[in-house]
């Protein structure tokens, strides 16, 4: 890391200690490690999703040959952070539950293509009862984990910048752009700082050869929320990617508030001799790393229209 780089993470680790944060979706694959990884940094946290959320530093995002210390230190971080049971669709309890708190990660909800009144019901109406809680409870911030789904329909031989209109691959990506607009909204009207956070294709390591241009490590989805959590940027949304070689969107927007990805999914073992994304991509033979051919959407298989009608149901 950069000295300019180091001094920044340890103000924003400065920022972060003590402060009160509420992580929904907090049982997910990326609240899971998100929120070890914020106790780490000092958080002080409150957990909710609508399942049980298992204690930080445990379940899914234990290492298995976690030692008997490891244990006891896992075991007085759960002491330390609070866990609630709450649907996103509850305003009562998520504005009783945000009282006190400094910030709110938004993660909770449907992270792909489902029947759009799910996906309205939960991620637009959802978000909105988590903004206009954050707004009663007089939270100062609330991070969205929005998507490059909202993007997908782009070409990939575009790069993509945040100015540039939505297109997104179905309706889970229509779902992130009304939860950005929301977050637009109140930031616009009540003041609410709101920071959209447009997330890669997260995992341990890139798992197909689309993911080597949207792969986000772990480690830089966590540089990601911390800079979102601590910029002093009133409103904005930038995408959060490793530094992949072969990125397809512009990360001067991120940059600008701090986020400085690390990664890049073409240096991970393995990468030249990744898959193609899987059997549902489209048949012609200009898919997302598609050798020949026009571009194909940046989505992939995503962008199919069976993607979307397999998961229709009403
Ligand atoms: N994982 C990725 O690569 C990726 C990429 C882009 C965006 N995102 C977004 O990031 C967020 C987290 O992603 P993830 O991979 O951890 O997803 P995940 O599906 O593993 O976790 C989502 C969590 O939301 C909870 N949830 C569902 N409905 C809820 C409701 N009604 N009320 C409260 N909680 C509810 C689920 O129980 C689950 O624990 C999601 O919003 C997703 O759309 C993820």
């Amino acid at each position: 890391m950069s000295d300019v780089a180091e001094s920044a993470a340890v103000s924003a680790s400065d920022r972060l200690r003590g402060a009160r944060w509420v992580v929904t979706g907090a049982a997910g694959q990326i609240g899971v490690h998100l929120r070890a990884a914020l106790h780490d940094l000092g958080v002080v946290l409150v957990s909710t999703d609508v399942v049980e959320v298992p204690p930080v530093g445990s379940g899914a995002g234990a290492d298995a040959d976690a030692t008997a210390d490891a244990d006891a230190t896992a075991d007085a971080a759960a002491a330390a952070e609070q866990r609630e049971v709450v649907d996103v669709a509850d305003l009562e309890a998520l504005t009783a539950l945000f009282a006190g708190c400094d910030g709110v990660l938004h993660l909770g909800g449907i992270s792909d293509e489902a029947d759009f009144h799910d996906l309205a019901t939960v991620n637009v109406v959802g978000t909105y009862h988590v903004l206009e809680a954050a707004r009663r409870a007089g939270v100062g911030r609330v991070v969205f984990a929005s998507s490059n789904r909202l993007t997908g329909s782009y070409d990939t031989e575009t790069t993509v910048d945040v100015d540039m209109p939505p297109r997104p691959d179905g309706f889970y990506g229509v779902s992130k752009v009304a939860g950005e607009a929301l977050c637009r909204l109140y930031s616009d009207k009540f003041g609410l700082s709101t920071i959209a956070i447009r997330i890669g294709s997260y995992g341990d390591a890139p798992e197909d050869t689309r993911q080597l241009h949207t792969w986000l490590s772990r480690a830089d989805a966590v540089r990601a929320f911390v800079a979102a959590m601590t910029t002093d940027v009133h409103v904005a949304v930038f995408y959060a990617v490793s530094a992949n070689r072969d990125g397809w969107w512009d990360l001067a927007a991120g940059e600008a508030l701090g986020f400085s990805p690390q990664d890049d999914a073409s240096a991970v073992a393995g990468a030249a001799s990744l898959p193609e994304p899987d059997g549902t991509a489209p048949a012609a033979p200009s898919g997302p790393a598609g050798p020949a051919g026009p571009a194909g959407p940046q989505g992939g298989p995503y962008a199919s229209p069976e993607w979307s009608l397999d998961r229709m149901t009403r």
